[in-house]
């Protein structure tokens, strides 16, 4: 069907003898316009900086550590392990004060966030130590902030605190640097940031920033080799085939952030530890560990996965995650933006059908995708995270990339090892 012609504009022609008489008059004008937009311009700048200035300054993060004793509660060796029932519930209890305790005060809109970063005791009684997060308008104002802190937590202390009798003259606050602060407001295993929408890998689609913390990459001499799984400060799980040509730990790294190309951080290797067992070119026992040469501190963007009980067995059928740079199809390029793609648990049974893999899926292992295909893990993937939610939203890591018949074939499901298998190995070598 024809377009609609929009109505013709009458032009207006000047006569061409009569161009360099306007020109003149033009350049006057034009003149006085320049000297006007540069005046605009810098004024434009002035305010914008200005802005800029008022929002990174309105944004400075400030982080204090408080701490104070709890008359009623006796101190238990339970309180040292910091996912125990004991601890989750007093950190809950004393979370809860705090933000009340802010949110009606006046720091209302500066304070961010609060955690229990240790227990501790005093003759037999609990000590609660915690992390607070505020932004502030400048920085230079810390010790002015910290006296106003104090003054609310004094008056928090000292009213209705519910079933927690603490001592008010215990109260300590102190500033404390940002790093460090950030990674014990972040050691939480398994959470991030906020929460992501959505769900190639082969059929997968692009992850976003902070939402798979715990994904690494494993280079070997700077080249991206396998996916790694952050699981402590300083230890990753990866897959034991990654390293069947080089396990010298020299010539390997790990880097963190969603884009190969422009890694957020890197680590240098101090030890590779394969698994006793792992024989290639058979696939069992695909499991090693990495340990950094220096810890990584966490950040929102860069924190660590939980790992499942030994005991736990992830249903069929269950809802996970794949993550990594591996190609996009089998025999495909690499992504630069880390990908993610939802899968589903295969029972062994299942996977082991004559059609499917017909008996070599072993008990260390466990198959996950779809039976039609289409979307799986595929070359690069390997050693990287296979993960799922629990009913609160922690992430726990289900299985490591291990290996597949190609990617994404009908009945050829992606092979993972599987980590409650190797939970109990996991912790004789790292202690976690
Ligand atoms: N072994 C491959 C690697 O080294 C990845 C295996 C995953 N394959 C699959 N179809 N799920 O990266």
């Amino acid at each position: 069907m024809a377009k609609e012609q929009p109505p013709r504009r009458e032009q207006t022609w000047i006569p061409l003898r009569n161009r360099n008489e306007s020109n003149t008059k033009m350049k006057l004008t034009r003149c006085g316009k320049i000297t006007l937009g540069i005046t605009v311009m810098v004024i434009a700048a002035v305010i914008i900086g200005l802005i800029v200035h008022f929002i990174t300054y309105g944004q400075t993060p400030l982080y204090y550590h408080i701490s104070f004793k709890v008359n009623n509660i006796d101190y238990d060796s339970k309180f040292e392990k910091q996912y125990s029932q004991k601890y989750m519930d007093l950190n809950e209890k004393i979370v809860s004060l705090i933000n009340e305790t802010f949110h009606g005060s006046k720091l209302r809109r500066q304070y961010v966030r609060s955690h229990v970063v240790q227990v501790s005791q005093a003759k037999g009684k609990v000590i609660v130590h915690s992390v607070l997060k505020f932004t502030f308008c400048c920085k230079n104002k810390a010790a002015k902030c910290r006296d106003r802190i104090e003054t609310i937590l004094h008056q928090m202390l000292n009213g209705e605190t519910g079933c927690l009798h603490i001592d008010s003259s215990s109260l300590k606050v102190s500033e404390m640097e940002m790093p460090t602060a950030e990674n014990l407001l972040n050691i939480c295993c398994g959470h991030r940031r906020i929460t992501f929408s959505g769900n190639r890998i082969a059929g997968g689609m692009d992850a976003e920033v902070g939402e798979w913390p715990w994904q690494a990459s494993l280079r070997e001499n700077g080249v991206h080799r396998c996916g790694a799984t952050l699981i402590s400060n300083n230890w990753l799980v990866t897959a034991a085939h990654c390293f069947i040509k080089d396990s010298d730990p020299r010539q390997w790294s790990v880097s963190f952030g969603l884009l190969l190309n422009d890694p957020q951080l890197q680590r240098k290797i101090k030890n590779i530890i394969i698994h006793e067992d792992y024989h290639y070119p058979a696939h069992d026992n695909d499991i090693a560990l990495v340990k950094l040469a220096s810890p990584v501190l966490y950040t929102s963007n860069i924190r660590r996965v939980c790992l499942p009980e030994a005991n736990y067995t992830f249903p069929p059928n269950s809802d996970v995650v794949v993550t990594g740079w591996g190609t996009l199809k089998f025999d495909g390029t690499i992504p630069n933006i880390l990908q993610k793609a939802a899968v589903k648990i295969i029972d062994n049974k299942t996977c082991n059908k004559a059609e499917v893999y017909g008996g070599v899926i072993t008990p260390g292992m466990l198959c996950a995708g779809f039976l039609k295909g289409r979307v799986d893990a595929c070359q690069g993937d390997s050693g990287g995270p296979l993960v799922t939610a629990d009913s609160k939203g922690t992430w726990f890591l289900v299985g490591i990339v291990s290996w597949g018949n190609e990617c994404a074939l009908p009945n050829k499901p992606g092979v993972y090892t599987r980590v409650t298998y190797y939970r109990n190995w996991i912790m004789s070598k790292t202690g976690l």
